[in-house]
C-alpha cells in the first residue's frame, strides 16, 4: 500500500484478535512494528513470530492501560525503539458487558473508559507532541466499534467508550491537521477472535448473525488489518476525522422486519 514500507507503527493490543491481524498485514506491507500487550505473553510471542517471518523489525512492550500514570513512560519507550514513530494504532480494548444496574458503583464503567478511551487520549496526545517536536507528520487509527453508532442492552460502558473515541478522534483531527497529523477511526462489526470463537461458531448463533449481516458473513481480523493499512498509508493522505465502518452492511440495515 502506498507509502507504508519502512513506516514505524505502534499497535496496542497486538497479542490476539484484531490487533494480531493488523500486525500481520502491516508487517506484510513492510512496516517496522512496536507490538503492545498486557497479560497475554504467549499471544504476543506468537504475533512477534508471525511478523518477523515477513522480514520486518519488531519489538514487544507491556503495559496495563488501567494505570494511566504509566502511559507516558510506556509511550516514550515505544517512541525510542525505532527513534520515532510514524503511526499509532489504538486497538487495545475491553469488550465489557453488564447492565448498569449490576455495575451500580461504576467499577466496570470506569475500567472500560480507562482502557478504551483514556489510554487512546493519553497515547495520541503523547504521539502528537512527539511528532510536532520532531517536525514530522503522523497518522493515528483508533479502533472503535459499530456500538458507537447503534447499540443494545449490556453495552452502556462499552458503547459510551467507543462513542467517546469517535468524538475525540474528530476533535484531535481538527486540532492536529495543521501539524500534518491525521486521526481516523475504524468501526468494525462482528469479527470472530479467540475471545469470541466458541460463541460465534455455535451454528445457531452464526445463523442468526449471518442473517442480520447483509454480506452474509462475519468479518476477519485480516480485513481489519487491510483497512488499518489503508488508513495509515498515503492513499488516505487527505482523509482525517473520518469513521470507516467495516461491518458487512449490518449498521446500514435498520431493525425492520425481514421481507
Ligand atoms: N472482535 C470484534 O468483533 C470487535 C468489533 C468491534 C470492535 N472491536 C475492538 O477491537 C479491539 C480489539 O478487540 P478484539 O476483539 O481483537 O479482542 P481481544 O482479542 O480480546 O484483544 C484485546 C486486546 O486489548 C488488550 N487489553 C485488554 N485489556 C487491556 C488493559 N487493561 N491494558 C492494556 N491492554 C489491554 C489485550 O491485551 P492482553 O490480552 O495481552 O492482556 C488484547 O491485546 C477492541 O478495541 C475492541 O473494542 C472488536
Amino acid at each position: 500500500m502506498k507509502g507504508l514500507t519502512g513506516k514505524r507503527v505502534l499497535i496496542t493490543g497486538a497479542s490476539s484478535g484484531i490487533g494480531a491481524g493488523m500486525a500481520k498485514v502491516l508487517a506484510r506491507e513492510g512496516c517496522k512494528l512496536v507490538l503492545h500487550f498486557n497479560r497475554n505473553e504467549a499471544g504476543i510471542e506468537k504475533t512477534l513470530k508471525t511478523v518477523t517471518e515477513f522480514g520486518v523489525e519488531a519489538s514487544i512492550l507491556q503495559c496495563d492501560f488501567r494505570q494511566p500514570e504509566t502511559l507516558n513512560a510506556f509511550f516514550q519507550q515505544a517512541w525510542s525503539v525505532f527513534d520515532g514513530l510514524d503511526g499509532l494504532v489504538n486497538n487495545a480494548g475491553v469488550v465489557s458487558k453488564t447492565t448498569a444496574l449490576k455495575d451500580a458503583d461504576g467499577t466496570q464503567f470506569m475500567n472500560t473508559l480507562a482502557v478504551n478511551l483514556q489510554a487512546p487520549y493519553l497515547l495520541s496526545t503523547a504521539f502528537a507532541k512527539a511528532c510536532i517536536a520532531a517536525k514530522q507528520g503522523g497518522a493515528i487509527v483508533n479502533n472503535s466499534s459499530i456500538h458507537a453508532q447503534a447499540t443494545c442492552e449490556w453495552f452502556s460502558a462499552y458503547a459510551a467508550s467507543k462513542a467517546g473515541l469517535d468524538a475525540m478522534s474528530k476533535v484531535q483531527a481538527v486540532e492536529w491537521g495543521q501539524h500534518g497529523i491525521r486521526v481516523n477511526v475504524l468501526a468494525p462489526g462482528v469479527v470472530p477472535v479467540e475471545r469470541t470463537h466458541t460463541i460465534l461458531s455455535e451454528p445457531n448463533m452464526a445463523k442468526k448473525w449471518h442473517e442480520k449481516i447483509p454480506a452474509g458473513r462475519y468479518g476477519t481480523t485480516e480485513e481489519m488489518g487491510e483497512a488499518t493499512a489503508y488508513l495509515l498509508s498515503d492513499a488516505t493522505a487527505w482523509m482525517t476525522g473520518s469513521v470507516l465502518t467495516l461491518d458487512g452492511g449490518l449498521i446500514a440495515r435498520g431493525n425492520y422486519p425481514s421481507r
